[in-house]
């Protein structure tokens, strides 16, 4: 026991808790990778550990994952994939409004299983020029719905017909009529939908795809067999889908500190907007800034929490408890941490500001523990063990990198020398300023070519859907967290033993020595 008792304190005077740790390297800013974290005694299971975090009161997910709102990031598509998965997709504000508005519609609404927009053909193309979309739009699938000019549905055409030998016939000659394909009514599909597509393929053995209509026969809906049953068995997994409390999946739109003509902060368009948000649905507005200690944040904050009260509102960003601090007493339930770590970002290069993502956290996550609030740890994250460290002092993080490759996020995926990739850049890049960022930055709304950028145009290779990527990462972080017999991430929090890594020490965490046939990721 004595021994026991010497091996522990032999242990607690290297690996040191946050307490103790960042206090006694106050001198030198850190960020992921210049810290590790030390193995403890474990009766965790990876697989078993809990993933499930609160942002605030009414905001809970199941995976502690947030996707960035960044024009290359989240709109609509990567939220419903990211709530599929636990997690929370915040929509961008690079946009007209009306248009942020309909994005988050399409969140709110989105059937799970349910395609809502399928890729419908007319009657009178050619298969010729149906194969040609195939091939120009890479579609992994060959059989569509067939409308006519007002959305009527005509019939399907199948897959077994979409060939090169009946190129030069038009779909109507070739079709599958519509007397013959299999529908469902809308309102006949009720509260479980994939219960009810689901029962209707066990009916009906070698059918694979059911029409949605509405009362006069428009098109509304595709259900396909395989992706019923992919869901089925999901409905098994560990990690359900982020929903709200009617269902559905919940979504984050970001906001900006809107000015008038004046230069003074637009309250009435900022609380029109947010008003005809909430009524859409939205489970959480962001107030997205480069600098969240300033007047403007804490004024629209302040706005909001008052016009608002039960809104969950994250504002940032900040890296010091100070900000914290004043966010919090304006109203803000989750604070963005984060000032230059992200991949795109230049402002530490441009403005000279900005501190390194572990050391911010630590500072504050303690700020945010005395206020009751949370933290979410913003940009800089390549891998799943800088989340595992993250998560040692925030309550989710924020990725925009990560996600910018995958199918999901928007944007076309273009072939350079043989490789696949997609746009990813900054909301401070001159071009995301131009489209519509710039007060993000403190920016004028027009930017032209003299002011400073604070972000770059880049690239990311393609790395496939958001399902994979995420997987990748949950098991990542459920391995740190069995590596901590951390059960959930509240035990997370308090296990975490840190220590710092020389350059040696780092090069020694990667593949070293070896010729790499394949790469880890
Ligand atoms: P990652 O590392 O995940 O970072 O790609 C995403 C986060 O970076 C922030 N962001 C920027 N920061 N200039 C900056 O200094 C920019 O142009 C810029 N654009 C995004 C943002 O917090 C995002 O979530």
């Amino acid at each position: 026991m004595a021994a026991m008792r010497q091996s522990e304190s032999l242990d607690a005077r290297f690996y040191q808790a946050a307490d103790q740790f960042f206090p006694a390297n106050n001198k030198l800013a850190l960020t992921f990778d210049d810290v590790t974290l030390a193995t403890l005694y474990s009766e965790i299971l990876p697989r078993d550990t809990q993933l499930d975090t609160r942002l605030a009161e009414n905001l809970r997910l199941n995976i502690p994952v947030i996707s960035s709102d960044m024009d290359t990031v989240t709109e609509s598509r990567m939220a419903i994939a990211m709530a599929a998965n636990g997690g929370l997709g915040l929509i961008h504000y690079n946009m007209p409004e009306r248009q942020q508005l309909s994005e988050v519609s399409r969140v709110k609404n989105h059937v799970h299983g349910l395609i809502q927009e399928p890729i419908q053909v007319m009657p009178d193309q050619l298969i010729g020029d149906v194969l040609k979309m195939i091939e120009e739009r890479k579609f992994a699938f060959g059989t569509f719905p067939v409308v006519d000019e007002k959305g009527k549905l005509v019939g399907l055409l199948s897959g077994h017909v979409v060939k090169p030998r009946y190129a030069k016939r038009k779909v109507a000659e070739v079709l599958t009529p519509r007397a013959q394909v299999h529908t469902i009514r809308q309102k006949e599909l009720g509260k479980d939908p994939i219960a009810r597509a689901d029962k209707f393929f066990n009916e009906r053995p070698g059918i694979h795809k059911l029409l949605v209509v509405d009362d006069k026969d428009n098109l509304r809906g595709l259900f396909t067999m395989s992706d019923i049953e992919r869901i089925t068995q999901e409905r098994n997994a560990q990690f359900k889908p982020a929903r709200d409390a009617r269902f559905h999946l919940i979504c984050g739109a970001a906001v900006s500190a809107t000015r008038n003509a004046f230069g003074e902060l637009d309250r009435e368009r900022i609380l029109n907007h947010v008003g005809a948000l909430v009524e859409r649905g939205v489970d959480v507005v962001a107030v997205s800034t480069a600098h969240g200690h300033s007047q403007g944040v804490g004024d629209t904050v302040r706005v909001l929490r008052d016009a608002f009260p039960k809104l969950p509102i994250i504002a940032g960003n900040v890296t010091g408890a100070a900000g914290v601090e004043y966010l919090a007493e304006c109203g803000a339930n989750a604070i963005k941490v984060g000032q230059g770590p992200g991949s795109i970002c230049t402002t530490r290069i441009v403005a000279g500001v900005g501190i390194p993502q572990m050391t911010a956290l630590y500072v504050c996550s303690r700020a945010a523990a005395k206020k009751k609030i949370s933290i979410l740890a913003d940009g800089g994250i390549v891998k799943s063990g800088d989340i595992v460290k993250a998560l040692t002092l925030s309550q989710a993080v924020i990725c925009g990198g990560i996600f910018a490759g995958c199918n999901e996020a928007p944007g076309d995926v273009m072939e350079i020398g043989g490789k696949l990739y997609k746009q990813y850049r900054g909301m401070g890049s001159f071009a995301a300023m131009k489209a519509g960022s710039a007060a993000r930055y403190g920016q004028p709304a027009n930017p032209t070519q003299k002011v400073a950028p604070e972000g770059v145009e880049a690239l990311k290779e393609a790395c496939g859907s958001v399902d994979r990527v995420l997987a990748q990462l949950i098991g990542g972080i459920q391995s740190g967290m069995g590596y901590l017999g951390a059960a959930n991430l509240t035990q997370l929090r308090d296990k975490a033993r840190y220590i710092r890594v020389s350059p040696a020490g780092m090069r020694e965490a990667a593949p070293h020595d070896v010729v790499e046939l394949k790469t880890g990721n």
